[in-house]
């Protein structure tokens, strides 16, 4: 039976978009089939009338801009590195974390490694789960090799009954594993509908605020719309993070994509080894590790992630196609750029791919959106279709324009100073970068102004 001041109503699975009748597509999201029957309670209710009950939301009033502390000393560092670094340079206390990903790509095991750190340097964390059982985790624990005497588990799936349990235990820091799994009595829709997940963050936001506690929410992205995913809490939180990465490659890449304490672009690069997620210091090294010397389609290219430079290796194979027009199909590279860059091949070169297929991609499970990388796939298109390899010591960067030229991006001299570390001897980059930048006696630098030119200097 409906409650006194709810009713009923449709809401999109993967947006929340909400309507009074069912809808067959979304009109926000455009999303097919995505709507379910849900009680909604009234906004008003909503917003006062909350489960938690451990202390009173404090009052507030307007306090002058100059007597407001500032918090950014107040950071806890986990002390796994790559993790800090994406949040922006450790925990805020007081802010709601999300860490989305697909099943089994491990976000239990890396918010293990963290409950397991944050015991040992700040007291009791509890880490609630509602998919596994106490021994289940603590088999986990044990193959990670942790035993922290401050880390708490509850399994357990009703919001009211875990805020009755953090009361009680008072702790530092929570985690909730997952956020899908978790429902609060009085809401009739069910755990991992789209009201049920929003409830359960909006009252963990107001817990983390009135406590000035860290409060990491785990979810799931799943495909197709059934269960409601990270993307409909994004506003709610402070900072989301994404766990990337093919479950069958080691790499897993943490990837900050909203974070109000610090920059949003910033990246974590993990390794799944049998006890647990290891920090990757030096990616280039990863990166290249398993680079093919003297095949043609493969550039080294040099791509910045957040204040960290990277070297990448970027492949393609241009093929002659079975139909007439030939398809184009990337991974870790936007496939409308790699259309764009084609295009430009065909009319300024006089490249005839239209009849190939071009397959374009970027090694190690990473993706990067920054256009520095365009020359370098223009580079490795080029050599596959020509068959003719590139200097294999040879790093490519520069975005590429409509009209063929090649645009200077930012940050030239931490790239190319991260091509010199890794020991290359020649980079190709915008002529436009090199006013004023320091020179490197190990390296051989050639700007260039056009595609043209650059790719003279290549091949
Ligand atoms: P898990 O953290 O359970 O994934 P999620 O919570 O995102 O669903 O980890 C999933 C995978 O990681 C699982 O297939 C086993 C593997 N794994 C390791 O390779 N090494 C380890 O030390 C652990 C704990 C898990
Ligand atoms: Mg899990």
């Amino acid at each position: 039976m409906a409650q006194k001041g709810s009713r009923i109503v449709f809401a999109c699975q993967k947006c929340g978009h909400q309507s009074r009748k069912w809808l067959g597509k979304c009109p926000d999201c455009g999303e097919w089939n995505s709507f379910a029957e849900e009680q909604s309670r009234d906004q008003s209710r909503e917003l006062t009338g909350a489960a938690f009950r451990i202390s009173a939301v404090r009052d507030s009033r307007p306090t002058p801009f100059t007597e407001i502390e500032p918090q950014d000393d107040a950071r806890e560092m986990t002390g796994i590195d790559e993790f800090d670094r994406v949040l922006g340079g450790g925990i805020v206390p007081g802010s709601l974390v999300l860490i989305g990903g697909e099943p089994g790509i491990g976000k239990s095991t890396l918010l293990s490694q963290v409950a397991d750190r944050l015991s040992q340097l700040y007291g009791k964390v509890l880490y609630i789960s509602g998919e596994e059982s106490d021994r289940q985790i603590k088999l986990r624990g044990e193959r990670l090799g942790i035993n922290p005497t401050g880390l708490y588990l509850l399994a357990e799936t009703n919001l009211e009954h875990i805020f009755s349990e953090i009361e009680r235990l008072q702790p530092q820091a929570i985690i909730l594993d997952s956020v899908q799994t978790i429902y609060s009595q009085k809401l009739e829709s069910a755990p991992g509908s789209i009201s049920q997940v929003r409830e359960v963050a909006g009252q963990f936001l107001v817990l983390a605020k009135s406590l000035g506690l860290p409060v990491f929410l785990i979810g799931h992205v799943t495909k197709e719309g059934t269960i409601a995913g990270p993307k409909a809490l994004e506003h709610i939180v402070d900072t989301v993070l994404y766990f990337e990465g093919e479950r069958h490659h080691q790499h897993r890449i943490l990837r900050a994509a909203k974070n109000r304490f610090g920059a949003a672009n910033e990246l974590g690069i993990f390794e799944m080894t049998s006890t647990g997620l290891v920090g990757v210091p030096n990616p280039s090294e990863i990166f290249l590790s398993e680079r093919p010397l003297g095949a043609s389609g493969s550039v080294v290219v040099a791509a910045m992630e957040g204040t960290r430079p990277m070297l990448i290796e970027l492949q393609a194979l241009v093929s002659s196609s079975r139909f007439g027009t030939g398809r184009r199909t990337t991974q870790g590279v936007e496939l409308n750029r790699v259309v764009l860059l084609v295009a430009m091949l065909e009319k300024r070169l006089g490249l005839q791919l239209s009849g190939d297929d071009i397959f374009v991609n970027l090694v190690g499970g990473i993706s990067i959106e920054e256009p520095a990388i365009d020359l370098g796939i223009v580079a490795a298109v080029t050599s596959s279709f020509r068959n003719i390899p590139l200097h294999p010591r040879t790093v490519v960067f520069g975005e590429v324009g409509l009209a063929g030229e090649v645009r200077a991006t930012s940050q030239a001299a931490v790239r190319l100073r991260e091509a010199a570390r890794m020991g290359f001897q020649r980079v190709i980059m915008p002529q436009n970068n090199l006013n004023g930048l320091p020179g490197d006696d190990r390296l051989d630098v050639i700007g260039v102004r056009s595609v043209t030119d650059a790719l003279e200097s290549i091949f």
